[in-house]
């Protein structure tokens, strides 16, 4: 498959990459800095490029089976949520005329419900540092329930609240909009078994115009 990688340096988006690129799709891999998000591979094109320029966006998604995103917000103590909206907005009115369809994006675990109608970013030892992502994120799913999602096949796939670099185990229970948790209570997943949850949903889109968690067991 053609994927089209926005984010892809980063640290969930590279092991996307390297995940989907060991499984033999070709991955166009965006980001500003054009790095490649891992080793020289004939299956794997670093470009460069913002994910708000809407018309390089549309021309390269329109030349894939499917775009990823893996973009995170701003992180220099500012309001990301704003900023955060309109580079989806853009995104997503940049995929719609594309013609491609399918979109899957790298979520936040903020907007995961841990009782009825109430989300984790909403108790009271959720960081103060990690409340802005959190809300942006939730923005997000908003935004593709809503109009934003128009005529695309999105999925929305929140990490548990945890998420680092770590093992590839391949063992992880996926859930819907309730906060999944382990035996003992916690809310892990490695960024390299959350990259196997991506790249599964991505091939097989099992999961269209919602959103899915991913927890380590
Ligand atoms: N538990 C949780 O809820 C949780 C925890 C961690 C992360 N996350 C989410 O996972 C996502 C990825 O996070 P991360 O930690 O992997 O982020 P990261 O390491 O900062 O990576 C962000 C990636 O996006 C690229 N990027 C940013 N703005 C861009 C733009 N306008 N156009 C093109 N590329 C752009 C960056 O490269 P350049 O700077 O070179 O453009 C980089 O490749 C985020 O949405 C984050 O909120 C959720």
């Amino acid at each position: 498959m053609k994927i089209l990688l926005l984010g892809a340096t980063g640290m969930v988006g590279s092991r996307i990459a390297k995940e989907a690129v060991a499984r033999g799709h070709e991955v166009t891999a965006v980001s500003r800095s054009g790095k490649s998000p891992g080793e020289a591979r004939p299956n794997l094109t670093a470009v460069a490029g913002d994910a708000s320029d809407t018309a390089l966006v549309a021309r390269l998604a329109g030349e894939h089976e499917a775009v990823a995103s893996a973009l995170a917000p701003p992180r220099d103590g500012s309001d990301p949520r704003e900023p955060f909206t309109a580079l989806y907005t853009a995104l997503t009115d940049a995929v719609r005329a594309s013609g491609t369809e399918r979109l899957v994006v790298v979520g936040g675990a903020g907007s995961l419900l841990v009782g009825p109608g109430k989300r984790l970013v909403d108790t009271p030892d959720f960081p103060d540092a990690y409340k802005g992502e959190a809300l942006a994120h939730h923005d997000v799913l908003t935004l593709l329930r809503g109009r934003g999602g128009d005529g695309l096949n999105w999925t929305y796939i929140s990490p548990a609240a945890e998420i680092a670099p770590g093992e590839r185990t391949g063992t992880f229970r996926l859930g819907d909009d309730r906060m999944l948790t382990a035996p003992d209570g916690s809310s892990r997943i490695s960024a390299e078994d959350y990259a196997i949850a991506f790249v599964d949903e991505l091939e097989q889109a099992v999961h269209p115009k919602r959103r899915i968690s991913v927890v380590g067991i």
